[in-house]
């Protein structure tokens, strides 16, 4: 059994994970570089508590002790644990940077584990110190309601890795998939023609994003693709988008989109940003 993790990074999965992490009893520190989005995460953590014991899912005593297994950090020397899992920015450098800074002020058996949507965890491996102890965890949003877990095998990881993040996955009371390292991994390379097309359709004056929305909506889906998109932050989905386009060897059907890219320049991220496609 996992009894500490830390959680690296406290933005929209980071915040999520840190979440489930605490609900399940395990001791959980989440870091940030940035103050202000880590004491945001942690209004919203105590919100998200306060409406459980609302709704009487938990009991005041219950959102006690999940509070008490949570801490908060900008101070790296802080994130020791049996497993790091990291939720930053989608850029391989900065992931590596990290780890192979959190190795150093670790013991010999601690975990490395990236939540990245797409880049290759064999890649990252080739860069960092222990990366028999590294492997994907690929959590999905909202975090704490998200029962999938993808747990990504790469070239160098310790079979005992996988045994031990796929246990730590049903400690969370998630669904543990072990996957290829893949462009993707699974859900995201199914997933990325739902965005492009529908961006094609909405470049193309076909229809414009709202009217996509609905009709995903009507058809079934339970969100259409802008407002997927808005929760998944656009500037990650733009970076996943090319990251599959570029690992795929950039098919066309698979072409990042224009309005992707301004959105990110424009700084209308989605929900984090309270305007994306729509206002927040
Ligand atoms: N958003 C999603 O739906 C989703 C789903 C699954 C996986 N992911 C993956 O999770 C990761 C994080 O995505 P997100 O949407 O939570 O991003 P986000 O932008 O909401 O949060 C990232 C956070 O990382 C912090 N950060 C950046 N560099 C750091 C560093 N060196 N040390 C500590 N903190 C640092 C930033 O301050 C920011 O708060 C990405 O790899 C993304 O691909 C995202």
């Amino acid at each position: 059994m996992v009894q500490t993790i830390c959680v690296c990074g406290a933005g929209t999965m980071g915040s999520g994970i840190a979440q489930a992490a605490a609900q399940s009893g395990v001791y959980t520190v989440l870091f940030d570089l940035n103050n202000e989005v880590l004491q945001k995460a942690e209004a919203s953590i105590e919100q998200n508590l306060q409406s459980l014991v609302t709704k009487q899912k938990i009991s005041e005593a219950q959102k006690r002790e999940i509070s008490g297994h949570l801490s908060f950090t900008t101070d790296l020397n802080n994130c020791i644990a049996d497993v790091i899992i990291e939720a930053i920015i989608e850029k391989p450098e900065a992931k590596i940077a990290l780890f192979n800074q959190l190795a150093e002020i670790n013991h010999s058996e601690t975990i490395f584990a990236s939540n990245t949507s797409s880049l290759s965890i064999s890649q990252l491996q080739q860069k960092i110190k222990h990366p028999e102890r590294v492997a994907g965890m690929h959590f999905f949003n909202p975090a704490t309601i998200m029962k999938l877990v993808e747990v990504v095998k790469g070239e160098q990881t310790n079979e005992t890795v996988i045994d031990a993040l796929t246990g730590l996955a049903k400690q969370l009371n998630k669904v543990a998939v072990v996957c290829k390292d893949a462009p993707g991994f699974i859900v995201n390379r199914v997933a990325r023609p739902y965005y492009i097309e529908a961006l094609k359709l909405v470049e193309d004056g076909v229809a414009d994003f709202a009217t996509v929305d609905a009709l995903m909506e009507a058809s079934g889906f339970k969100m259409g693709p802008f407002k997927l998109m808005d929760l998944i932050g656009n500037d990650i989905n733009y970076a996943v988008s090319c990251s599959v386009y570029e690992q795929l060897g950039k098919p066309e059907r698979l072409k990042p989109s224009s309005i992707q890219k301004e959105k990110v320049e424009k700084g209308e991220l989605g929900r984090k940003t309270k305007k994306g496609y729509y206002d927040y």
